[in-house]
């Protein structure tokens, strides 16, 4: 398999992924032209989009490929049903393509009929997981984006987080400035900053390299907890998680 990331807009990224067979799925493609050239450079067939949710920077090329790929089938959610999503999904569906499995993980806090799409070791999360961040709470509440992240959590550790935005170094300059005592985070921001300075991309990350930057999953840890103002037991799990969120809002 064949995993590509094509640039779109500002800082969005359209995923591929393809088969030796030269078939191919285009992931959350906000917009055609990028992807239409990429099909045409390596001669690929798509066989599906994968859409994660219903906003325009992911949903915005459908038509256009539809209409130079007419047998595209769409999946996505209940909420892409009136974007040209074909065969609405949901939790637990699974859904074959090119030979393999893709199983549907309901996933909402960002939209509240966000979903993600796992065939180990991919993961196509949108807007949920972003490398050292999360998406924000535009429909869902904190606790419903906090599940989400416990979801994801469950997924081996060497998963390949395909998430939608170029955001890491925004992310990782926002964790370090809350735990700036942190070796793994300073290591990371630092490595980001150098990165990103080349114009180089910082995705895919991993879920064993989330579980080490990503504040969003460290919710339990003692130090976060006390700099967040938490001198108590919080009343439900996802406080921590609401109040980084509201943190990183306003930063
Ligand atoms: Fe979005
Ligand atoms: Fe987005």
């Amino acid at each position: 398999m064949n995993l590509t990331s094509i640039p779109a807009f500002q800082d969005n990224y359209i995923w591929t992924l393809s088969d030796a067979n030269r078939r191919c799925l285009i992931i959350d493609p906000g917009e055609a032209t990028p992807v239409l050239a990429i099909l045409n450079k390596n001669q690929w067939q798509p066989e599906a989009i994968l859409l994660t949710h219903h906003h325009q920077d992911h949903v915005g090329g459908v038509t256009r490929l539809v209409e130079e790929y007419p047998q595209l089938v769409v999946y996505g959610p209940q909420e892409t049903q009136d974007k040209g999503a074909t065969h609405i999904v949901s939790e637990g569906d699974v859904i074959p393509l090119l030979g393999r499995e893709f199983t549907v993980i309901a996933t909402p806090g960002h939209t509240l009929g966000h979903i993600s799409y796992f065939s180990k070791p991919y993961l196509f999360c949108g807007d949920t997981m972003f490398s050292g961040g999360c998406g924000r709470l535009f429909e869902g509440t904190a606790e419903q984006m906090y599940q989400s992240f416990h979801k994801i959590n469950q997924l081996p550790e060497d998963t390949l987080i395909c998430c939608a935005h170029e955001y890491t170094l925004s992310n990782m300059k926002f964790s370090h400035a809350i735990l700036p005592q942190d070796h793994e985070i300073t290591r990371y921001y630092q490595e980001i900053s150098e990165l990103r300075a080349k114009n180089g991309i910082s995705l895919p990350s991993t879920l064993a390299k989330e579980r080490k930057i990503n504040l969003f999953l460290r919710t339990q840890n003692d130090d976060l907890k006390r700099i967040l103002g938490f001198n108590f037991t919080p009343k439900h799990p996802w406080d921590v998680f609401a109040r980084l969120r509201q943190e990183k809002d306003t930063f």
